[in-house]
């Protein structure tokens, strides 16, 4: 068997492309998985330009997320055994034949998903129960307004939180990923070029949760809409992240403003997450209360095309990259 694998290949300014290079070898706690579906995701984007380095130890590769078949095992892994089918949040690594996950990263793939649709799963999934739900401790019955309703995040955050009985509104940059926010489980999509979410959340009564991606331009109004005890999470500042806003409201609503980032977590830490969304997200999945919504498949040797369909902005949910025959 070749030792020898194809992962795309990254370099700045230049198009991605495939090219070879050793399969990796599973340390004592790590599971090689036959990767036959990877998603994309927008901090690959932001790591291809250069301002996204991988942590210390993860692959140079790209790829936080895939699906497949457990090829190996390491030594002291009590978790899997090859032949499982798996998905898995990964470090790096995931844009390539062959993948290594810590063997608490990875999850059994839902019933009834296939790879490509499980492949779109752990990073956002994984992310949106961290925020929302853990950090942001949303509870059902009340109001979630996501930023950036029509992304792999906001499909997903959609529709978790309508399946855990949350009032959901979203913004998005179009009328048709409105509506499209609506038929995921949002009460109103808000288009964010043409209206104020503002108004429209006063209006509404306010909100209790607010997952933002946005950042700087957002975070005074959110202040605003919060009601008393609200709490405004973010996972990203794609407009910016010094941000201006009074104070006053934050002390009188006795508000609670939360950030985390994924990837630097401990493999303990990713492991206890996973174990959450095993109990309390693939249930949902089963029951087809939720199903990761996929934009758009290419194959590994079109990851520059993938990439493209992200940076143009007109994807709604995840972007998957199918791997091998
Ligand atoms: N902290 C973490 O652990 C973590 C983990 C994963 C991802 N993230 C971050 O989460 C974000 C989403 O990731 P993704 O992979 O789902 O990317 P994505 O699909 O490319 O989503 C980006 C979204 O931003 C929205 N957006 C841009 N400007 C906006 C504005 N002014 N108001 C409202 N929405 C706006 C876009 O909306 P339209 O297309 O409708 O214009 C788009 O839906 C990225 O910034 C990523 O870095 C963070």
């Amino acid at each position: 068997m070749s030792k020898m694998m194809k992962a795309v290949k990254s370099v700045v300014g230049q198009p991605l492309v495939l090219h070879e290079i050793e399969r990796p070898t599973p340390g004592p706690q790590q599971i090689l998985i036959k990767v036959a579906a990877a998603g994309v995701n927008r901090p690959d984007i932001i790591q291809r330009a250069g301002r996204y380095p991988p942590p210390p130890g993860a692959p140079e590769t790209m790829g936080l997320e895939v699906a497949g078949t457990v090829e190996t095992v390491g030594g002291d892994v009590t978790k899997w055994k090859p032949g499982d089918r798996v998905c898995a949040l990964l470090p790096g690594g995931g844009y390539a034949e062959y993948a290594l996950a810590h063997e608490g990263s990875a999850m059994p793939i839902p019933e009834p998903l296939s790879f490509v649709e499980a492949a779109g799963l752990p990073e956002t999934v994984l992310t949106v129960w961290n925020n929302v739900f853990e950090m942001g401790r949303l509870k059902s019955g009340e109001t979630l307004l996501i930023h950036g309703g029509a992304s792999g995040i906001g499909t997903t955050a959609i529709q978790m939180a309508a399946a855990w009985g949350a009032k959901v509104y979203a913004t998005a940059g179009t009328d048709p990923k409105c509506r499209l926010c609506e038929k995921l489980g949002a009460v109103r999509g808000i288009n964010y070029r043409t209206e104020d979410f503002e108004a429209v959340m006063k209006g509404e009564g306010g909100v209790d949760v607010i997952l933002d991606m946005v950042g700087a331009p957002y975070f005074d109004k959110n202040l605003t809409v919060l009601k008393d005890l609200g709490r405004l999470c973010y996972i990203a500042f794609l407009h910016g992240s010094k941000v201006e806003g009074d104070l006053t409201r934050l002390m009188l609503k006795r508000l609670t403003v939360t950030g985390s980032t994924l990837r630097i977590r401990t493999d303990a830490y990713k492991a206890k997450l996973a174990e959450g969304v095993v109990t309390h997200v693939w249930p949902m999945i089963a029951q087809g209360r939720f199903r990761p919504l996929i934009d758009q498949v290419f194959t590994l040797a079109e990851a520059e095309a993938a990439h493209a369909r992200m940076e143009g902005g007109e994807h709604a949910g995840k972007i998957i990259m199918q791997v091998g025959g």
